[in-house]
């Protein structure tokens, strides 16, 4: 049984294999094709204990566009028998007696794991507090890989909150298992630096890195991909003043030190750090991302179920 609760679990065939179908199925999308209903009689359920809106509604458009069903609960903690008292071994031992596959969304760094090591289906991984959004970083990668060639090695800068951003975490693993990248910057306060075992993999892979506290126009020229993220300020009490967090805020200034052929990639939602006046910026990619992450789950969902 596949689950995906970490990059680790995918391997780069794997990995190949989902992009590949998901080119797929935008293509054929945009060419106006009806999609097969290979995904027929399965059954897809939503599980989430903290918020979403791409995740969730994504993987239930992907489900339903191949003509699989879905059951959900998008307030789980809330609306599911959580609230009961009930813990997350029991929830998932018994939810998964009624459905084909499981995403789910958990408050705590490690749930997902705990949940899939009971599950009796395949359980992905949509977020567990601020370890890892593997499906998100699938994403990422399929809209990097729109924009620079397969043999291409590129620099990733991430912006923001590098210590708490799962979808960080996850597209750093990625693109060091693809032999994507040649160099990654982050850019955060010093007090959201990327978590220690991030910097050690990127070590033992001989990946060159910087963690520098505020933009530099040096590494900015340099940059081929501008990941930036949010304050993830659900997750903790790392209370930054305003001062502080506007450092790490695009403008229409800044992002001049980018070159014209660089992308700027966005998780969402966004708060502050990247206005809407930039969403016109020919190297502003973050809707499009969002948008992939529609083909990027069918994909995955055919995958799992092995449905070609
Ligand atoms: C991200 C997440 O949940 O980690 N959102 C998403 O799934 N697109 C990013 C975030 O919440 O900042």
């Amino acid at each position: 049984m596949k689950h995906i609760i970490s990059i680790d679990d995918l391997s780069k065939q794997e990995i190949d294999n989902i992009l590949r179908e998901a080119t797929y199925y935008k293509s054929s999308r945009k060419s106006g094709y009806q999609y097969a209903h290979i995904l027929n009689n399965k059954l897809l359920l939503t599980d989430f204990y903290a918020p979403s809106t791409r995740t969730r509604f994504s993987f239930e458009a992907a489900m339903s566009y191949l003509g699989g069903s879905v059951i959900g609960s998008e307030n789980a903690v809330e609306f599911s028998s959580v609230s009961k008292g009930e813990n997350l071994c029991d929830n998932f031992r018994v939810i998964s007696g009624y459905c084909d596959i499981i995403v789910g969304r958990f408050i705590n760094e490690g749930d997902a794991k705990i949940a899939a090591d009971v599950s009796l289906v395949p359980v992905i991984n949509g977020g567990d507090g601020s370890g890892e959004h593997p499906t998100q970083a699938l994403l990422d990668y399929f809209t990097i890989n729109e924009y620079f060639r397969e043999s291409d090695k590129i620099t990733v800068t991430f912006l923001g909150d590098n210590l708490r951003g799962r979808t960080v975490h996850s597209l750093v693993k990625l693109l060091i298992k693809m032999n994507k990248v040649e160099r990654v910057n982050f850019i955060s306060h010093p007090l959201l630096y990327p978590p220690e075992k991030l910097l050690t993999l990127l070590e033992q892979y001989n990946i060159k890195y910087t963690n520098i506290p505020k933009m530099s126009s040096r590494l900015l020229n340099n940059t081929d991909v501008l990941y930036v993220t949010r304050m993830q300020n659900e997750r903790g009490d790392i209370h930054l003043s305003n001062i502080e967090v506007s450092t790490y805020w695009l403008n229409t200034n800044n992002i001049e030190m980018l070159p014209l052929y660089a992308i700027i990639l966005h998780p969402l939602p966004r708060n502050k750090e990247i206005p809407p006046v930039l969403d016109n910026d020919p190297r502003a990619k973050w809707f499009e991302q969002a948008w992939n992450g529609l083909y990027v789950r069918m994909s995955i969902l055919a995958n799992i179920l092995e449905i070609r």
